[in-house]
Protein backbone atom coordinates (compact mmCIF):
# COMPACT_ATOMS: atom_id res chain seq x y z
CA UNK A 1 0.00 0.00 0.00
CA UNK A 2 2.77 2.33 0.84
CA UNK A 3 4.57 1.21 -2.57
CA UNK A 4 1.60 2.81 -4.16
CA UNK A 5 0.82 5.58 -2.56
CA UNK A 6 4.61 6.29 -3.15
CA UNK A 7 4.37 5.91 -7.13
CA UNK A 8 1.64 7.82 -7.22
CA UNK A 9 3.11 10.42 -5.69
CA UNK A 10 5.81 10.10 -7.96
CA UNK A 11 4.05 10.16 -10.93
CA UNK A 12 1.74 12.82 -10.30
CA UNK A 13 4.71 14.85 -8.66
CA UNK A 14 6.29 14.35 -12.53
CA UNK A 15 3.21 15.52 -13.88
CA UNK A 16 3.08 18.79 -12.59
CA UNK A 17 6.52 19.70 -13.03
CA UNK A 18 6.01 18.58 -16.54
CA UNK A 19 2.93 21.07 -16.40
CA UNK A 20 3.70 24.42 -14.58
CA UNK A 21 4.55 26.08 -17.31
CA UNK A 22 1.48 27.52 -17.68
CA UNK A 23 -0.96 28.92 -15.13
CA UNK A 24 -4.30 27.24 -16.70
CA UNK A 25 -7.01 26.11 -14.03
CA UNK A 26 -6.45 22.63 -14.10
CA UNK A 27 -3.08 23.07 -13.07
CA UNK A 28 -3.59 24.88 -9.99
CA UNK A 29 -6.28 22.03 -9.17
CA UNK A 30 -3.73 20.03 -9.75
CA UNK A 31 -1.17 21.19 -7.69
CA UNK A 32 -4.10 22.20 -4.76
CA UNK A 33 -5.56 18.96 -5.14
CA UNK A 34 -1.76 16.95 -4.71
CA UNK A 35 -1.32 19.00 -2.12
CA UNK A 36 -4.45 18.05 0.36
CA UNK A 37 -3.93 14.27 -1.12
CA UNK A 38 -0.10 14.24 0.16
CA UNK A 39 -0.65 14.36 4.21
CA UNK A 40 -4.11 12.70 4.21
CA UNK A 41 -2.80 9.60 2.56
CA UNK A 42 0.33 9.61 4.80
CA UNK A 43 -2.00 10.42 7.69
CA UNK A 44 -4.08 7.50 6.38
CA UNK A 45 -1.74 4.98 5.83
CA UNK A 46 -0.01 5.43 9.48
CA UNK A 47 -3.26 5.56 11.37
CA UNK A 48 -4.24 2.43 9.12
CA UNK A 49 -7.12 4.46 8.58
CA UNK A 50 -9.14 2.91 5.00
CA UNK A 51 -11.26 6.09 4.54
CA UNK A 52 -8.30 8.42 4.38
CA UNK A 53 -6.85 6.84 2.25
CA UNK A 54 -9.35 5.90 -0.51
CA UNK A 55 -10.12 9.81 -0.19
CA UNK A 56 -5.93 10.58 -0.90
CA UNK A 57 -5.97 7.81 -3.72
CA UNK A 58 -9.11 8.98 -5.53
CA UNK A 59 -7.72 12.32 -5.02
CA UNK A 60 -4.63 11.18 -7.02
CA UNK A 61 -6.66 9.34 -9.73
CA UNK A 62 -8.24 12.66 -10.04
CA UNK A 63 -5.58 14.65 -10.74
CA UNK A 64 -4.22 11.93 -12.90
CA UNK A 65 -7.14 12.46 -14.96
CA UNK A 66 -6.81 16.24 -15.25
CA UNK A 67 -3.43 15.57 -16.56
CA UNK A 68 -4.08 13.66 -18.97
CA UNK A 69 -7.21 15.57 -20.23
CA UNK A 70 -6.39 19.15 -19.38
CA UNK A 71 -9.85 19.67 -18.04
CA UNK A 72 -11.00 19.81 -14.22
CA UNK A 73 -14.32 18.38 -15.98
CA UNK A 74 -12.39 15.44 -17.21
CA UNK A 75 -13.91 16.22 -20.70
CA UNK A 76 -10.98 16.34 -23.64
CA UNK A 77 -11.21 19.72 -25.23
CA UNK A 78 -11.32 19.99 -29.05
CA UNK A 79 -9.23 22.90 -29.58
CA UNK A 80 -7.71 21.28 -32.77
CA UNK A 81 -11.16 21.10 -34.66
CA UNK A 82 -11.46 24.42 -36.18
CA UNK A 83 -7.93 23.77 -37.06
CA UNK A 84 -8.92 20.93 -38.78
CA UNK A 85 -11.85 22.27 -40.84
CA UNK A 86 -9.66 25.29 -41.55
CA UNK A 87 -7.17 22.43 -42.82
CA UNK A 88 -9.85 20.47 -45.37
CA UNK A 89 -11.53 23.63 -46.30
CA UNK A 90 -7.80 24.59 -48.14
CA UNK A 91 -6.51 21.26 -49.30
CA UNK A 92 -10.76 21.40 -51.25
CA UNK A 93 -9.79 24.91 -52.76
CA UNK A 94 -6.14 23.17 -53.67
CA UNK A 95 -8.13 20.62 -55.02
CA UNK A 96 -10.52 22.46 -57.03
CA UNK A 97 -7.44 24.51 -58.42
CA UNK A 98 -5.69 21.60 -59.02
CA UNK A 99 -8.43 20.55 -61.37
CA UNK A 100 -8.47 23.55 -62.99
CA UNK A 101 -4.88 22.93 -63.93
CA UNK A 102 -5.68 19.77 -65.19
CA UNK A 103 -8.53 20.67 -67.20
CA UNK A 104 -6.51 23.53 -68.32
CA UNK A 105 -3.95 21.02 -69.89
CA UNK A 106 -6.12 18.38 -71.36
CA UNK A 107 -7.83 21.28 -73.16
CA UNK A 108 -4.69 22.28 -73.79
CA UNK A 109 -4.07 18.76 -75.29
CA UNK A 110 -6.77 18.48 -76.90
CA UNK A 111 -6.27 21.33 -79.30
CA UNK A 112 -2.81 20.53 -79.64
CA UNK A 113 -3.40 17.31 -80.92
CA UNK A 114 -6.22 18.40 -83.58
CA UNK A 115 -4.02 21.46 -84.75
CA UNK A 116 -0.37 21.68 -84.17
CA UNK A 117 0.32 17.58 -84.23
CA UNK A 118 -0.07 17.22 -87.78
CA UNK A 119 3.41 19.78 -87.70
CA UNK A 120 4.94 19.53 -84.69
CA UNK A 121 4.06 16.15 -83.80
CA UNK A 122 2.07 14.57 -81.00
CA UNK A 123 5.06 14.49 -79.07
CA UNK A 124 6.18 18.24 -80.17
CA UNK A 125 9.40 16.64 -82.30
CA UNK A 126 8.11 15.82 -85.75
CA UNK A 127 9.59 18.78 -86.89
CA UNK A 128 7.73 18.50 -90.33
CA UNK A 129 8.16 21.25 -92.94
CA UNK A 130 10.81 22.68 -90.89
CA UNK A 131 8.65 23.08 -87.70
CA UNK A 132 10.99 23.74 -84.72
CA UNK A 133 11.24 20.29 -82.24
CA UNK A 134 9.01 22.24 -79.51
CA UNK A 135 10.79 19.92 -76.62
CA UNK A 136 14.33 21.74 -77.62
CA UNK A 137 12.55 24.92 -77.95
CA UNK A 138 14.79 28.32 -76.81
CA UNK A 139 11.99 30.62 -76.57
CA UNK A 140 10.03 32.41 -73.69
CA UNK A 141 6.95 31.23 -72.74
CA UNK A 142 6.12 34.77 -73.78
CA UNK A 143 7.71 34.62 -77.22
CA UNK A 144 6.14 31.22 -77.62
CA UNK A 145 2.96 32.77 -77.00
CA UNK A 146 3.64 35.40 -79.73
CA UNK A 147 4.96 32.63 -82.41
CA UNK A 148 1.81 31.06 -82.00
CA UNK A 149 -0.72 34.13 -82.09
CA UNK A 150 1.31 35.36 -85.41
CA UNK A 151 2.91 32.01 -86.57
CA UNK A 152 5.76 32.48 -88.74
CA UNK A 153 6.32 31.21 -92.03
CA UNK A 154 4.94 27.62 -93.06
CA UNK A 155 3.02 28.08 -89.32
CA UNK A 156 0.12 29.85 -89.74
CA UNK A 157 -0.77 32.30 -86.52
CA UNK A 158 -3.68 31.13 -84.04
CA UNK A 159 -4.87 34.80 -83.94
CA UNK A 160 -8.30 35.09 -83.92
CA UNK A 161 -8.89 31.32 -83.94
CA UNK A 162 -7.55 30.72 -80.24
CA UNK A 163 -8.37 32.53 -77.19
CA UNK A 164 -5.47 34.10 -75.45
CA UNK A 165 -6.69 31.63 -72.71
CA UNK A 166 -6.09 28.85 -74.57
CA UNK A 167 -3.13 29.80 -75.89
CA UNK A 168 -1.49 30.11 -72.68
CA UNK A 169 -2.69 26.84 -71.69
CA UNK A 170 -1.21 25.74 -74.91
CA UNK A 171 1.72 26.78 -73.80
CA UNK A 172 1.91 25.24 -70.90
CA UNK A 173 1.07 22.15 -72.00
CA UNK A 174 4.11 22.24 -74.88
CA UNK A 175 5.93 23.07 -72.12
CA UNK A 176 5.49 19.28 -70.29
CA UNK A 177 6.02 17.51 -73.53
CA UNK A 178 8.85 15.85 -72.44
CA UNK A 179 12.74 15.97 -73.96
C1 LIG B 1 1.56 23.87 -90.75
C2 LIG B 1 2.46 23.29 -89.78
C3 LIG B 1 2.39 23.83 -88.36
C4 LIG B 1 1.30 23.84 -87.54
C5 LIG B 1 -0.10 23.32 -87.80
C6 LIG B 1 1.75 24.41 -86.27
N1 LIG B 1 3.08 24.75 -86.37
FE1 LIG B 1 4.18 25.55 -84.90
N2 LIG B 1 5.75 25.73 -86.18
C7 LIG B 1 5.75 25.32 -87.48
C8 LIG B 1 6.97 25.75 -88.12
C9 LIG B 1 7.37 25.49 -89.57
C10 LIG B 1 7.70 26.44 -87.14
C11 LIG B 1 9.05 27.12 -87.29
C12 LIG B 1 8.79 28.52 -87.79
C13 LIG B 1 10.06 29.33 -87.98
O1 LIG B 1 10.78 29.49 -86.96
O2 LIG B 1 10.26 29.77 -89.09
C14 LIG B 1 6.90 26.40 -85.92
C15 LIG B 1 7.28 26.95 -84.70
C16 LIG B 1 6.56 26.85 -83.57
C17 LIG B 1 7.01 27.33 -82.27
C18 LIG B 1 8.31 28.00 -81.97
C19 LIG B 1 9.36 26.96 -81.62
C20 LIG B 1 10.75 27.58 -81.52
O3 LIG B 1 11.43 27.20 -80.56
O4 LIG B 1 11.10 28.38 -82.37
C21 LIG B 1 6.02 27.05 -81.38
C22 LIG B 1 6.04 27.33 -79.88
C23 LIG B 1 4.96 26.42 -82.11
N3 LIG B 1 5.31 26.31 -83.42
C24 LIG B 1 3.81 26.00 -81.54
C25 LIG B 1 2.71 25.55 -82.27
C26 LIG B 1 1.43 25.28 -81.71
C27 LIG B 1 1.09 25.38 -80.21
C28 LIG B 1 0.63 24.91 -82.70
C29 LIG B 1 -0.85 24.56 -82.63
C30 LIG B 1 -1.68 25.58 -82.06
C31 LIG B 1 1.42 24.93 -83.92
N4 LIG B 1 2.70 25.33 -83.60
C32 LIG B 1 0.97 24.55 -85.18
C33 LIG B 1 4.75 24.61 -88.14
C34 LIG B 1 3.50 24.42 -87.63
Amino acid sequence: MEMIMGALILITGGYLLYATKNTQPYIIAKIVIVLACIPLGIVGLKKKNKALTVIALLGFFYVLGIALTKSITLTKQKIEVPAAVSDESSSASEGIIQENADNALSNAKAIYEQECSRCHGIDGKQGLAGAKDLTASQLSDAQKKEMILKGRGVMAGYEGRLSEQEIDNLVLYINTLKK
